[in-house]
């Protein structure tokens, strides 16, 4: 048996990854900006087995189902043809998210499977290679790969090795991100099927993505110069202009529920008041607010008051993937 064990964190995007320029290929439309997060873990473990005659694949104690199997198969499968391989894995992950925060996990949880099967495999591969690998599972995962603050560009089509970069670490900026949980349970729509719905038609997909790119340079300068008031009006404006989109797909897609409008407008007017603080949304029904962490025990405070927020969590910027060998038997 050849095993290994990797940690990563999830990621939240200020500039929003909204439609495929390439479906095979998963190659974003549109560059994305993002804040690694800590305390938002997943943690995997792969064991390439004798023996085994498929990747048997476990999410959280259970086995997971044909869907999930399947793209977690497909990862493995780009790993053995490098390493040469026909061995099958046996995959154990666990997120150790706060219960009931219906958080998106592939993030963590594909940037956790690339590094955890790649360091089983004894293959040496870059951070750019995995994070390759990882957007090639899923598009935000490639971000996960690197700590603080990262960039995946759009894919040109074709473009197989696109892979997320970090432009500042994790203590470039002490920012804080507070998730306040709006709702439990899963949401209803995942963002896969409907970025695509969005691409398909949606009327304003095309402005959505001719804006994204100036949306994303303005996020990364903000960051860069920790220019707040820049960050605050860049980032907002990207995942409105994300939901503005979404809302104008059919059928509709409008993830905000009553409580997430609630929570928006609470935040709007802690910033009429002087607070440093903005909002962000993907694709279900939370709201991230960022802020200087010197506001943020005051901010989560007052917006765990709002009517039917479930939680709020203060997460800072985290590090990169992780991997530790685990021992051969
Ligand atoms: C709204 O990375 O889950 O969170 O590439 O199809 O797996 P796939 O999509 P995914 O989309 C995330 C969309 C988002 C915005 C973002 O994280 O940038």
């Amino acid at each position: 048996m050849s095993g290994a064990r990797a940690t990563a964190r999830a990621n939240i995007a200020l500039a929003k990854y909204w439609g495929k320029s390439d479906e095979a290929l998963n190659l974003p439309a549109v560059p994305s900006v993002s804040i690694t997060l800590d305390g938002l873990v997943t943690e995997t473990e792969v064991a390439f087995e004798e023996g085994l005659d498929a990747d048997r694949v476990s999410l959280d104690g259970e086995l997971a189902g044909a869907k999930e199997s399947a793209r977690v198969v497909k990862v493995l499968d780009q790993l053995r043809q490098r390493a040469d391989t026909g061995l099958r894995a046996r995959v154990t992950s666990h997120n150790r998210f706060p219960t009931a925060a219906g958080l998106a996990s592939s993030a963590s949880g594909f940037a956790a499977l690339v590094a955890a099967a790649a360091g089983a495999l004894n293959l040496t591969l870059t951070f750019q290679e995995m994070s390759a690998l990882a957007r090639a599972a899923s598009a935000s995962a490639a971000r996960s790969i690197f700590g603080g603050y990262v960039e995946l560009a759009a894919g040109a089509l074709g473009d197989a090795q696109l892979g997320a970069v970090q432009f500042a670490d994790p203590d470039h900026w002490d920012l804080r991100v507070i998730v306040v949980t709006t709702a439990a349970g899963r949401k209803t729509v995942g963002s896969r099927a409907a970025m695509n719905r969005s691409r398909d038609n949606a009327v304003f997909y095309r402005a959505w993505v001719d804006e994204s790119v100036e949306l994303a340079n303005r996020v990364r300068r903000a960051i860069l110069e920790r220019d707040f008031d820049a960050l605050t009006m860049a980032s907002e404006q990207s995942f409105l202009a994300m939901h503005a989109t979404a809302m104008t797909s059919v059928p509709p897609l409008l993830y905000w529920n009553p409580v997430s409008v609630r929570v928006l407008h609470r935040v709007w007017e802690l910033r009429e008041r002087g607070v440093p603080v903005f909002s962000t949304m993907d694709a279900g029904p939370h709201v991230k607010a960022v802020c200087p962490s010197h506001v943020a025990a005051r901010i989560a405070e007052e917006l765990s008051r709002v009517e039917g927020v479930l939680a709020t969590r203060i997460c800072p910027p985290g590090r990169g993937v992780e991997v530790t060998k685990v021992r051969s038997t």
